[in-house]
């Protein structure tokens, strides 16, 4: 009689079988339980990662850990603004603790005005003096008192020191609207060499800036065009978009700028927009100015509803079902990509995935007016590490990411009212994910048994604010996943291995090993709590944060750790 498989043997014996048969020490066994020389002793171990240091994927964009930022409930108003006469610590009107927040996770670009919000939004109306403003209704049923406009945006991106991303309103506005607001953003400062017989001249958009303010060209290269235009921003059909982001694109200028236009891409795993808008802006031999696709990819906190479940109270199975489905952003990102490029004459087009997070239903928002604002959890914290290892793994395909949003909304760094302000653990993994930037991305093969996706009979709700589609069930979690990457200084002998551990009450020890190289020395840092449910908030502000992490012993070139239950981990190894 055959005995029913566990989930550990059936793991081992059919996910993992190409890297099981290579990996002759953990092949000895289906269990994953096998016994290493270490030290002359006999070791147990449950999983194995092999480093191929040879095999690079590309060079990981520091743009991958990117923020957003919208006119949204709390984000804005009290996140980031908080006006020049607030008590509470700003710099020019702009919260000092997100500035703070934004500079030790070295945030390279910040999107705005939205989202949703862009589509609706009036870039007019955010210029001048602030008291002469008009206030306006604007999406998210809110009125908008347009003090943070354009300006103040900048100053942001300026104190940060990242670059600016915006979104153009495409539902709202003709393309007139935005050549002016690229011509009022990046127009230079003084005489404009023509290209006419007419004698150069300054550009009177570029005067109206300097009147506002600012006479430095803020030269905004990365611009969306449009935001969800399936759904929120238009509701068009992908060949409808396709003419509208010819039109905007067609002719704009550039003052001998690089300028990065971003198209419109699917909600979640829509394959079927991505082929036809390539068709569709393929078929016609023109040049166009597609540098990259916006993907939109969020988590629910439900496995039956988009958008819903607790951020707080959630089951094991319903953790293991949020990692399972956050997990599914490899395929998002590899089928995406393979379907642009499966358009001829497609040029090099890059993923963009400038809304990501785990998203969850009402219950733990800070305030009536703090519109999708949620508590964040060491749940969320996993969620980060396994979402920037795919985009890690993924270096040669995605160029660009933005976690939505970084204050106040749905997977935030930083939660803040008035003068009371807090990191979430999410923040922690960003500081932690420091290495990776601009380091250059390696294979890297993980062998550790599924863990079962308890809740993995349903199909998976995806969606943004106004679109509702599905996936198919996902029915296991990789029982350990990661990457690693060469830094770029470090003369290949410096790598990064950033390790996620999902398990809720198994330690991993893991041996790692690198392909045609040995591990000199290793430190590291761990993000952990005892409870996943854990997270800071005002009065707790510290309940989750980083400790260095208790390095394993190094023997024969080969490094013996244990990840412990439920943590993100950072190793820099050095190589001999
Ligand atoms: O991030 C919140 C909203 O989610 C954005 O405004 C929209 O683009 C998406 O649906």
């Amino acid at each position: 009689m055959k005995t029913p498989a566990t989930a550990e043997t059936r793991t081992a014996t059919h996910t993992s079988r190409r890297t099981f048969l290579r990996q002759s020490a953990l092949a000895a066994s289906a269990a994953g339980l096998v016994r290493l020389p270490l030290h002359g002793q006999a070791m147990q171990v449950d999983a194995h990662i092999e480093v191929m240091p040879a095999e690079t994927i590309g060079v990981i964009s520091p743009e991958i850990y990117s923020h957003f930022i919208e006119h949204l409930g709390g984000v804005i108003y009290d996140g980031v603004w908080v006006g020049e006469r607030s008590k509470i610590r700003n710099v020019n009107g702009i919260r000092k603790d997100f500035i703070d927040t934004m500079r030790a996770v070295q945030a390279p670009v910040l999107r705005w005005p939205g989202g949703c919000f862009a589509d609706s939004y009036d870039w007019h109306d955010g210029l001048g003096p602030r008291d002469k403003r008009r206030a306006r209704a604007a999406f998210w049923d809110q009125q908008d008192s347009n003090q943070y406009g354009l300006h103040e945006f900048m100053h942001t991106c300026r104190l940060i020191g990242c670059k600016p991303y915006l979104a153009a309103n495409l539902r709202g506005q003709p393309a007139k609207e935005l050549i002016e607001e690229i011509e009022y953003c990046n127009a230079p400062a003084g005489n404009i060499p023509s290209n006419s017989a007419a004698p150069a001249m300054p550009d009177s958009l570029a005067t109206m800036r300097a009147a506002n303010g600012d006479a430095e060209a803020f030269n905004v290269e990365l611009w969306g065009i449009g935001n969800e235009s399936w759904g929120c921003g238009g509701t068009m059909t992908p060949e409808e978009y396709a003419a509208a982001f010819r039109r905007y694109t067609a002719w704009t200028p550039d003052y001998g700028k690089p300028m990065r236009f971003v198209a419109v891409g699917p909600n979640g795993d829509d394959v079927d927009w991505t082929t036809r808008l390539f068709k569709s802006l393929y078929a016609n031999p023109e040049r166009r100015k597609l540098w990259g696709l916006s993907i939109h990819y969020y988590t629910s906190g439900s496995a039956q509803k988009f958008a819903a479940g607790d951020a707080l109270n959630f089951s094991d199975d319903e953790y293991y079902d949020l990692l399972t489905r956050g997990s599914l952003m490899d395929k998002v990102v590899t089928d995406h990509w393979r379907a642009m490029g499966d358009t001829p004459g497609q040029p090099n087009v890059k993923l963009v995935v400038d809304e990501w997070g785990a998203w969850y239903g009402k219950g733990t928002q800070l305030g009536p007016n703090y519109n999708l604002s949620q508590q964040s959890t060491m749940r969320d914290a996993l969620l980060t590490g396994i979402t920037f290892d795919i985009f890690q793994r993924n270096a040669d395909k995605v160029a660009v990411a933005a976690v939505a949003q970084s204050v106040n909304c749905i997977h935030s760094l930083m939660l803040a009212q008035e003068d009371r302000f807090c990191v979430t653990p999410t923040f922690h993994v960003f500081r932690m994910y420091l290495p990776h930037h601009g380091a250059t991305a390696v294979r890297t093969e993980f062998t550790a048994s599924l863990i079962d996706n308890p809740l993995g009979d349903t199909p998976i709700q995806v969606g943004g604010n106004s679109y509702i589609g599905q996936l198919a069930p996902v029915k296991t979690l990789a029982g350990l996943s990661g990457s690693a990457s060469l830094a770029a200084n470090g003369n290949g002998k410096l790598l990064t291995l950033t390790v996620v551990n999902p398990h809720l009450q198994k330690p991993m020890t893991t041996e790692i090993a690198v392909r045609g190289a040995s591990v000199a020395a290793a430190t590291g840092s761990v993000l952990r709590s005892h409870d996943v449910h854990d997270h800071n908030d005002f009065a707790h502000p510290e309940t989750v944060k980083t400790a260095p992490a208790a390095v394993g012993a190094v023997s024969g070139g080969r490094l013996v750790h244990t990840f412990p239950p439920a943590s993100v981990t950072t190793l820099q190894i050095t190589l001999g």
